[in-house]
């Protein structure tokens, strides 16, 4: 790893309540009482989670981030949330484009607007790509994962290279266990920020891998050159293990 701090996300996807979260963020403070210093650990629960686990989170060094935000900043747009909303809430940043969200009909162009929207807005974002199997399979997956980044770092200016994450996170990993291999990982992490330079600064810009990590597979995963942090799905939900993941990078 570089120079570039290591950033360890979690995302919650559709699990905990607020005072689940509440309870998690207590039990993860008193197991990391002091995090690593040279390591950025973030939350990402659901909404209606966020602002507990904001004010649960107050003066412990995480930040916390929603799991999408719209297009709009209001209007009619029933059961959508604002960028505004999340940051309302206390929250500073967002996952955008999650291939649970691609698959739910988001597209390429909603992607490239949400994340001009959320930097717009004072979000930082975490961006997902990631082919399925079938592409990797049929040697689509370099790009393909071009194609999702040269759209959604459209509309971003290389200033912002500070503010945006990309997570690696290939579809075929993700909440199966089957984690990429640290070479496969390494080797389209680094087409993401060959990807990326073309839009920010590819030696500021930080690439995560998301798919399957746990406390196990962390440590050899996060020693990859292109590899400068994690979004972990599954293991963020255990304290234990996100302790370890984060204290592996
Ligand atoms: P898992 O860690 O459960 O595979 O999920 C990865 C993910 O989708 C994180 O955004």
């Amino acid at each position: 790893m570089s120079e570039r701090v290591p950033l360890i996300a979690g995302n919650w996807k559709m699990n905990l309540t607020p005072d689940e979260g509440r309870a998690w963020c207590d039990g993860f403070k008193a197991r990391l009482a002091t995090p690593p210093e040279r390591v950025e650990i973030a939350v990402c629960p659901p909404f209606t989670a966020l602002e507990a686990v904001v004010s649960s989170l107050v003066g412990y060094p995480a930040w916390v981030g929603s799991q999408t935000i719209h297009s709009q900043a209001s209007g009619a747009h029933t059961g959508e949330i604002s960028a505004e909303m999340v940051l309302a809430t206390g929250a500073v940043g967002t996952i955008l484009g999650h291939s649970e969200r691609r698959e739910a009909g988001e597209t390429d162009e909603m992607v490239a607007t949400r994340v001009r929207r959320a930097l717009d807005a004072g979000l930082r974002v975490i961006l997902c790509v990631g082919e399925r199997l079938e592409q990797r399979e049929a040697g689509e997956t370099d790009a393909h994962v071009r194609a999702q980044v040269a759209a959604a770092l459209a509309r971003v200016d290389r200033g912002e290279s500070q503010r945006i994450d990309i997570a690696y996170e290939p579809i075929w990993a993700i909440g199966t266990g089957r984690t990429a291999t640290p070479e496969i990982a390494q080797e389209t992490c680094a087409v993401v920020r060959d990807a990326a330079s073309a839009h920010v600064d590819g030696g500021v810009i930080r690439v995560l891998y998301g798919g399957s990590v746990n406390d196990q597979n962390a440590a050899e995963l996060l020693s990859q050159a292109d590899i400068d942090g994690a979004l972990v799905g599954g293991a963020s939900l255990d304290v234990e293990k996100f302790a370890a993941i984060v204290e592996a990078a």
